[in-house]
């Protein structure tokens, strides 16, 4: 049986939460140290520019969430991790798989769906404020995804259409010329913690409810101050399962101290006391790879350094692919 191909990206708009960490980073790190797979990990900037027009918070993004993933131990001579916009294969492939798209099908992509529907509700015009971009988001994924072949690609709940459209977009060109692509499988763990936020919530950047992953220790411990609980005092029993403190225990914590945190729970332990265990239980994960990205942050050549070497190395197979997919159409050198 052929390797298992991992491939994920990750936008590059906003700072890494505990979410982001909890839901994907950890994960993803974990299993890039699983030898019988091959893991690719890619900064989708140019998907960023969609969502983001500044280009200073576009690049600090890029390069916050680069040392971020390097700071958590990314072992980089393992996995394969570049920056998309490194590796000038995509965007050509992506022309040439739109060629390919039914514009029909992405006219059903959720994200461009609610954006229309949110401006027929308001009484605008159906494409006010959207952008060809927005649009061609799906198929600039698929080209991300089909360039590497990858055979499994770890997302949300969310990006599970985006995947259904690269299999179709996949099939469709593999039909009209030579089977050039690997048809890729989304992979939905629903046993990662969705992570809830200061409000109880979902932790998201939308909600504004967020703890960032690498904040100073001081300013950790405040954010852990600010999750809401309710009015119960020490000494009486508070319900662990309705509890973000808990809840945010759990995604940390190993299974018996879970045990032992929802005992204590039980037993009414105080809100300050539980808080003040939890950012002791965080921090002591995180310090050591705090102390790295404070390091990183202040060292972007040596980033960029990385990034570039991935980018190397990932075009061994992007340029490749892109000749056997000119061929496939008909375009270069004539003979
Ligand atoms: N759209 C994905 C997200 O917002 C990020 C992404 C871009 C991606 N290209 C990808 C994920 C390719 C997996 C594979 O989460």
């Amino acid at each position: 049986m052929a390797r298992q191909r991992v491939l994920t990206g990750i936008t590059t708009t906003g700072t890494p939460h505990l979410g982001n960490y909890v839901g994907a980073i950890r994960p993803a790190i974990e299993a890039s140290r699983d030898s019988s797979l091959d893991s690719f990990f890619f900064l989708a900037d140019y998907h960023a520019l969609i969502k983001c027009q500044d280009p200073e918070l576009v690049r600090q993004s890029s390069k916050e969430i680069a040392a971020t993933w390097l700071a958590l131990g990314l072992d980089t001579d393992k996995a394969l991790f570049y920056r998309q916009s490194d590796i000038p294969e995509i965007p050509e492939l992506t022309w040439v798989l739109c060629c390919n798209a039914a514009k029909g099908l992405m006219n059903r992509a959720h994200a461009y769906k609610a954006a229309v529907q949110a401006n027929e509700e308001a009484g605008e015009d159906p494409d006010f404020g959207i952008t060809m971009g927005l649009f061609n988001y799906p198929v600039l994924m698929a080209a991300d995804i089909l360039m590497f072949n990858a055979s499994h690609v770890p997302v949300g709940r969310d990006q599970i259409q985006h995947l259904e459209m690269a299999r179709d977009i996949a099939q469709r060109f593999n039909h009209n010329f030579a089977g050039v692509f690997t048809l890729p499988e989304a992979v939905v763990d629903d046993n990662v913690a969705v992570l809830q936020g200061l409000d109880g919530r979902k932790m998201s950047k939308s909600y504004n409810n967020t703890i960032p992953l690498f904040q100073s220790e001081k300013q950790l411990r405040k954010s852990i101050n600010r999750i809401k609980t309710n009015l119960l005092e020490p000494g009486e029993p508070k319900d662990p399962e309705d509890s973000t403190v808990f809840q945010v225990w759990a995604a940390f914590a190993s299974p018996a101290e879970t045990e032992r945190m929802r005992r204590e729970f039980e037993n009414g332990i105080a809100w300050g006391e539980a808080k003040k265990q939890l950012f002791e239980l965080v921090n002591a994960e995180l310090a050591a790879a705090r102390e790295r990205y404070t390091q990183l942050m202040d060292d972007p050549a040596h980033i960029e350094a990385v990034l570039r070497k991935g980018a190397g190395r990932a075009r061994e197979y992007s340029v490749p692919l892109m000749e056997k997919v000119r061929a496939a159409v008909g375009i270069g050198a004539l003979r």
